[in-house]
């Protein structure tokens, strides 16, 4: 059973979170973007606990969260283009994945030994915990490996109803899609996966063009693998004519079609960021409503629409549960 600490007991919550810290329990926190399961990076078991409760496969490295540059710049190698994104973004929902510096003290489970390190400082009550804490917290999304990242302390205790685990509950997050991932190696800038900070801006930061993974490269992030935040239901998008008896979540300016057995409009003005805001809870809650499919309209590639097409398409995918 999970035990909630409310976040506006800002004292409160910080202390017993520091203490999960120090024992090497993970707990759940929120960010701004979602929901992590978080433990000590320096602490090679704590880590491996958060693999084993998520079930996750351990070659998918951890983001390290920071809680500024100062301490961002004891992990990592950070090279001109990453100090200029974090100037920008920092604190934000932006994971930055340079070359990690040697004896560091992070733990190799971390990083999966890849030789790189993912940073990212998050916003609020995350970013103060980590400060108090005074060193880096690994955090992957605290769902189980391949489902809904949760963007609420509830969804994010109903992934793990057999642990007593703490979760600092500070409300539904805002911003509701994992951080945008860029790696970069000298002058070279590269998107992972795609977020709320977006391609165009990277690159008009930066000054440098943005590269998109090859396929060959192998696993860097998860965006990488086919099946990932998986509802139980089939996920059917550009979804324009929802058969009887599906679900349908939807968008734009729309009422909910006939026949259907669940609904919900991600965003009736057709507004992408109070969307991506509510994709993962609306996708619960469907899921919930016991329709095999779940039926999704047509969301404009533009903007975070970029991101949430990418997270429909690999809840879409064929299964295999091995997704991060
Ligand atoms: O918004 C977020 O990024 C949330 C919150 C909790 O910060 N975290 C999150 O973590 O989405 P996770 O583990 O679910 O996804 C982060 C992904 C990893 O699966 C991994 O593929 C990628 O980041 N990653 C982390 N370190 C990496 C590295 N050194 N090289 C390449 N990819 C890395
Ligand atoms: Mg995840």
């Amino acid at each position: 059973m999970a035990e909630m600490i409310d976040a506006s007991n800002a004292a409160g919550a910080i202390s017993r979170a520091v203490a999960e810290l120090r024992a090497g329990r993970p707990f759940a926190m929120p960010t701004e973007t979602v929901y992590g399961l978080a433990a000590d990076a320096c602490n090679g078991e704590a880590v491996a606990r958060i693999f084993e409760m998520k079930g996750r496969p351990s070659f998918n490295p951890l983001i390290c969260h920071v809680d500024g540059l100062a301490m961002a710049g004891r992990f990592g190698e950070l090279p001109e283009a990453a100090r200029k994104l974090a100037a920008k973004y920092w604190p934000g929902p932006l994971t930055l994945v340079v070359p990690a510096r040697a004896d560091s003290g992070v733990h190799d489970l971390v990083s999966a030994g890849l030789g790189t390190i993912g940073l990212r400082c998050p916003r609020g009550i995350a970013r103060s915990i980590i400060s108090a804490w005074g060193g880096p917290v690994a955090a992957p999304s605290a769902n189980r490996s391949g489902r809904v990242s949760p963007t609420t302390a509830a969804h994010a205790a109903s992934e793990y109803p057999d642990d007593d685990l703490l979760v600092v509950d500070g409300g539904a997050c805002p911003v509701g899609l994992e951080s945008t991932i860029v790696s970069v190696t000298g002058d070279t800038v590269t998107l992972l996966r795609p977020g709320a900070i977006l391609a165009s801006e990277i690159a008009e930061v930066t000054g440098l063009p943005v590269h998109e993974p090859a396929a060959a490269d192998g696993i860097q992030a998860p965006g990488m693998m086919a099946s990932h935040y998986a509802p139980d239901a089939l996920v059917l998008t550009d979804c324009t004519d929802p058969p009887e008896g599906t679900a349908w979540l939807g968008f734009g300016n729309r009422e909910a079609p006939a026949g259907v057995v669940a609904a919900f409009n991600l965003s009736p003005n057709s507004n992408l960021v109070e969307a991506a805001a509510n994709l993962y809870a609306a996708l619960k809650l469907l899921d919930v409503s016991g329709a095999r499919t779940i039926c999704v309209s047509p969301i404009p590639m533009e903007g975070l629409g970029i991101a949430i097409n990418d997270r429909l398409k690999r809840a879409a995918a064929p299964r295999d549960r091995e997704a991060g």
